[in-house]
């Protein structure tokens, strides 16, 4: 059975941004697909220190739940980043984690290449657009295929019960359920019947000099 991975970047395991989230894996389990939530803890999570060993190596140089999750990713169809919105970006160990898990994965044609996405945010008030927003930049750039919904993937509440009567909210994160379900059902009917996976050509970096 197709499996997708959430990643909890709040600090709270079982608070606003994981009801949000919860909404779509409940979703996903009405069209058969299974969920594995990795809640990032309340310690904070190694920040990317630019070394580039994963750059030679294919794996980050600080082995923790980033290298186990790499490692684990090719069990996985689709992926979902949640964060909680802070002063209108996404949580510092959601940062931390994503920014060596992208960048060590190995690039386009890395771990990520053609998994369905989709980033979660959660806020009290404002600021979400701006959030969900810079956490799409991570999904954008790594190749996968990034699930839309009927409005931007945000819920509002500053306790899971508030994110409960968040009626519009918990509908975009059913809808969000309904189409990564479709697309990674959609992208198995292609693989059975041929159709092969985009070519990715190797990186031509230009940095904007010669
Ligand atoms: C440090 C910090 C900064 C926050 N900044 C914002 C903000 O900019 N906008 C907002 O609406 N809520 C803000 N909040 C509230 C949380 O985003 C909101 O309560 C969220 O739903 C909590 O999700 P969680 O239960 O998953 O941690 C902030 C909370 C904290 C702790």
């Amino acid at each position: 059975m197709s499996k997708v991975l959430f990643i909890n970047g709040s600090p709270n395991q079982y608070g606003c941004t994981y009801t949000g989230m919860k909404e779509v894996a409940d979703t996903l389990s009405k069209e058969g697909i299974d969920s594995e939530f990795l809640w990032l803890g309340k310690k904070p999570v190694q920040d990317c220190i630019a070394c580039n060993f994963c750059v030679k190596n294919g794996r980050c140089v600080f082995n923790d739940v980033v290298n186990e999750t790499a490692a684990r990713l090719p069990e996985f169809a689709g992926i979902v980043i949640g964060s909680p919105v802070y002063y209108g970006g996404y949580s510092g160990n959601i940062s931390s984690f994503l920014d060596r898990f992208c960048f060590s994965s190995g690039g386009p044609a890395g771990v990520l290449k053609g998994k369905v996405a989709a980033a979660v945010v959660s806020c009290r008030r404002g600021g979400a657009t701006a959030a969900f927003d810079a956490l799409n930049n991570y999904l954008l750039m790594c190749n996968t295929i990034v699930a839309g919904s009927q409005y931007w993937n945000m819920v509002h509440g500053f306790t899971p019960d508030d994110v409960k009567q968040d009626i519009e909210g918990l509908q975009t994160m059913r809808t969000l359920g309904r189409n990564m379900a479709w697309m990674i059902k959609c992208i198995e009917a292609g693989k059975k019947a041929g159709v092969a996976d985009p070519v990715q050509e190797d990186w031509t970096p230009t940095h904007f000099i010669r």
